[in-house]
């Protein structure tokens, strides 16, 4: 039954602002509906116009063509005399995404209990970072990371990089540093990505892979002239956080940098506010701390003067990334 108390006499006539959300709405519905049902995917990796999507994927013809015509119409799908072809910044964003344009689509695919009870369902509760995702993740973000590599002071000595995934950031930093060396901390399924990521850079000799959580167990023991936090703090809660933040300090030699790779945009900066959006929606606490708590964080841990770097120009200018890159005291 419907929720719906108006009375029917007191409506007004459909106007752009009830047409604006039936469009806005269909739209939302026909992505997510074409997302996952692997129509997305089938016509974003197409060599050339599909003659009959519904055929292929055997779906329902009737309703399959009312889902592309608006996918059409929504400039997210053409149509030709041979066929539906994806639009071509659809295919970009295939390639792009790491998990493809379905897999995007089903991950941000929480339910109502979302809203109500500000958690993630069973079926989206935090899956473990595969090998795959944070290789995904280095390509993504390779250019930002040898961009970041070449802007910081060449290090001499261990790179300790704490959730590090592929290793991208430090890796990149070793490559441009002769006397530069990694050792990446993460579960022990995931370190499989660096050991695959330094092989083509030449660095399997200079990667050092230790399985930890960082929650809960010891970490190398440093000090280290360079600790690497990179796209970790926004998996958790600002306690936790800037606990990580105080024990990477405490990690550091006497001079040595901490450098924070994560989203830095503000608030009301739509990119910025749909990537915490969909964070929140991959991880039970994935969140956009604000770049000025990122660096009191620091100074707590007794660093000097965080530095934010922004990175966006090396992602396309699409996700406001950036670095917080801040200095332990030198010995008295
Ligand atoms: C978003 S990925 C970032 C990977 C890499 N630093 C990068 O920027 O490409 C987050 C990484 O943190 C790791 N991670 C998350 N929680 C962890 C924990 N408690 N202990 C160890 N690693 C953890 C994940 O396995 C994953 O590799």
């Amino acid at each position: 039954m419907s929720q719906d108390s108006t009375p029917a006499r007191g409506r007004r006539p459909l106007g752009p602002s009830g047409a604006r959300l039936l469009t806005t709405m269909a739209q939302a519905r026909a992505l997510d509906l074409a997302g996952r049902t692997g129509l997305l995917r089938l016509l974003a990796r197409a060599d050339g116009p599909v003659p009959d999507p519904a055929a292929a994927l055997s779906l329902d013809p009737e309703t399959t063509a009312l889902v592309l015509q608006v996918l059409i119409d929504a400039d997210v799908v053409s149509r030709g005399p041979d066929g539906f072809r994806a639009r071509p910044w659809l295919v970009e964003a295939e390639s792009e995404l790491v998990g493809g344009v379905d897999g995007t689509v089903q991950a941000l695919g929480a339910g109502p209990e979302f809203l109500q009870q500000g958690a993630l369902s069973a079926a989206f509760r935090q899956r473990s970072y595969s090998p795959e995702t944070v290789l995904g993740l280095a390509s993504m973000f390779g250019a930002a990371a040898a961009g970041l590599a070449a802007a910081l002071p060449k290090v001499d000595g261990a790179i300790l990089d704490l959730g590090a995934g592929s290793a991208t950031w430090s890796l990149q930093m070793a490559a441009q540093a002769p006397g530069a060396r990694v050792v990446a901390v993460d579960r022990a399924p995931v370190l499989e990505a660096a050991r695959l990521a330094a092989g083509p850079l030449g660095l399997s000799d200079r990667l050092q892979a230790v399985a930890a959580d960082l929650t809960c167990d010891p970490w190398p023991a440093g000090p280290f002239p360079r600790v690497v936090l990179a796209n970790v703090l926004h998996l958790f809660r600002p306690p936790a956080a800037a606990g990580l933040v105080e024990r990477a300090a405490a990690a550091l030699a006497a001079g040595g940098q901490l450098v924070v790779v994560d989203a830095i945009g503000s608030v009301g900066d739509p990119t910025r506010d749909a990537y915490a959006l969909q964070l929140r929606m991959r991880q039970p606490h994935g969140t956009v701390h604000p770049v000025d708590e990122l660096c009191a964080w620091m100074r707590a841990a007794g660093l000097r003067d965080p530095q934010v770097l922004p990175l966006s120009t090396q992602t396309g200018g699409v996700l406001p990334l950036g670095a917080i890159v801040a200095t332990a005291p030198e010995s008295p």
